[in-house]
């Protein structure tokens, strides 16, 4: 039986497969709220160097393992460490973590979904108005909603790698864009969108919290979709013809752009939205500013194209994110995928239903965790409050896993596979690599400072 390994068909293919499990919730929401509650512009100054200095080398090397093995993080750790008992360990939570960030991730796709459906069906108002939020979590059709969602990423993760991911990322990632800028732009013609803007992007360095800093790595390594096997998996789809450090370095780019565009489109919404608004009012808010400004930013649009024009931009706008949103999620199944089918020697459609299943169990708890079952509402208690079954799912993944996974990638490629094989996977298709500035700084990186920092921080949200 040859079962050959799918390949991206193009290099461009594989940025924008790449660029749109990177481009998700975490940018368009997760970035602006953090960026609100974190201080504003000391958190984008954070985030930025994070993104360069730490996450970009961690990447390359996530890209640089997949695509040595062809294989996903519990075949990869496997094969380069020898089999290895201790070196499962990182392979398994590397396809852990996806699994069960795909739970809460699919709570929030599901999310926009049903704002879509509700713009649509003409009730932007209602979602505007600011109490409705909380009427919309607790709702029936959100099991509707979740059967959709379900429904299209297994479609598009039975359709496979080239058909399927590569297709869908392509034409989703450049509309998403165009439609960001373009509302940018309308929002800083709005009154006071210019106090919004300074609070962005002017860095008061006493806001410079640990808890900052640490809020700034876990969402860099989420929104990068690092310390989580994608990059590995998605690695292991590519030719030795790519350049693997210039396509992380689009991929991080784009990746950034997007979150900073999303920055400038919903901080000065806020601001103009509350013109007397204490920023540090912002120090606890939470996912639901994105989901209860949007709303009010579409409707503002009501006084220049009239009501019907504003819904449909609004219902454009969250058509892109649940695209993107969906790209992201075909990404993070697409691991415990890979290692079923590769390692368990499961067909692909077998595969994934069993995931979709046990997923969707999951994601039916999370989604009662907002308050419609007290058991998943008040699953249990620490850090000072009692936490949901998807606070729960949150914290461990998504504050504590992720940089772990990070910090063992580091260890692992630098002192078990070794540095010296990591530059010669680097240098295909990348002539010039080795002895370049870039080489030096990632092999020394990746051995020293980041995973001490990473450690730090890490024992930091413990
Ligand atoms: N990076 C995606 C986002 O920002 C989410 C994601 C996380 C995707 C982890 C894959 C893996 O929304």
């Amino acid at each position: 039986m040859s079962t050959e390994r799918e390949h991206f068909s193009s290099r461009i293919g594989f940025i924008l497969a790449a660029a749109g499990s990177a481009v998700g919730i975490g940018n368009l929401v997760g970035f602006p709220v953090n960026a609100a509650k974190n201080g504003g512009g000391a958190f984008l100054l954070v985030y930025a160097l994070f993104v360069f200095l730490i996450c970009l080398p961690v990447m390359i090397a996530e890209m640089a393992v997949g695509r040595k093995t062809a294989k996903e993080p519990v075949g990869a750790y496997n094969t380069l460490s020898g089999g290895s008992k201790w070196w499962s360990l990182p392979g398994l939570l590397g396809v852990l973590t996806p699994f069960m960030i795909a739970v809460f991730y699919m709570v929030l796709t599901v999310w926009i979904f049903g704002y879509l459906a509700l713009i649509v069906t003409g009730n932007l108002d209602y979602l505007a108005s600011g109490e409705s939020f909380s009427d919309f979590i607790t709702s029936y059709y959100l099991f509707a909603a979740m059967a959709v969602v379900a429904a299209i990423v297994n479609f598009i993760l039975v359709a496979g790698v080239k058909d399927g991911i590569e297709k869908a990322a392509k034409i989703l990632m450049p509309a998403l864009f165009i439609m960001l800028i373009l509302l940018v732009i309308f929002v800083l013609t709005l009154d006071n969108a210019m106090s919004g803007v300074k609070f962005f992007v002017i860095p008061e360095i006493s806001k410079l919290t640990p808890s900052v800093i640490n809020g700034a790595l876990a969402q860099a390594f989420f929104s990068l979709s690092l310390g989580m096997g994608i990059l590995i998996t998605y690695g292991s789809y590519i030719d030795n013809k790519t350049n693997i450090p210039n396509s992380a370095k689009m991929v991080a780019l784009t990746d950034t752009g997007v979150a900073f565009t999303a920055g400038l489109m919903v901080l000065p919404a806020v601001f103009s939205f509350n013109p007397n608004i204490n920023p540090a009012e912002l120090s606890d808010s939470g996912i639901s500013l994105i989901f209860v400004f949007l709303p009010k930013i579409f409707l503002a649009l009501q006084a220049t194209i009239g009501y019907i024009g504003a819904s449909i931009v609004a219902a454009i706008f969250f058509l892109l994110v649940f695209f993107a949103a969906i790209t992201s999620l075909v990404s993070i199944i697409e691991v415990p995928v890979s290692y079923l089918v590769g390692e368990r020697k499961h067909s692909r459609k077998k595969a994934l239903s069993i995931l979709l299943m046990t997923a969707g169990i999951l994601t039916l708890f999370a989604t009662l965790s907002f308050g419609m079952v007290q058991f998943f509402t008040e699953f249990t208690s620490y850090a000072g409050g009692t936490k949901s079954f998807f606070d729960v799912i949150y914290d461990i993944f998504y504050d504590t896993i992720l940089p772990l996974n990070g910090f063992l990638l580091c260890l692992f490629v630098s002192y078990r596979w070794k540095k010296a094989k990591l530059s010669e996977e680097l240098a295909k298709g990348n002539a010039n690599y080795k002895g370049s500035f870039i080489e030096k700084y990632i092999n020394f990186s990746l051995g020293t400072f980041i995973p001490v920092i990473i450690f730090f921080i890490f024992i930091n949200t413990l």
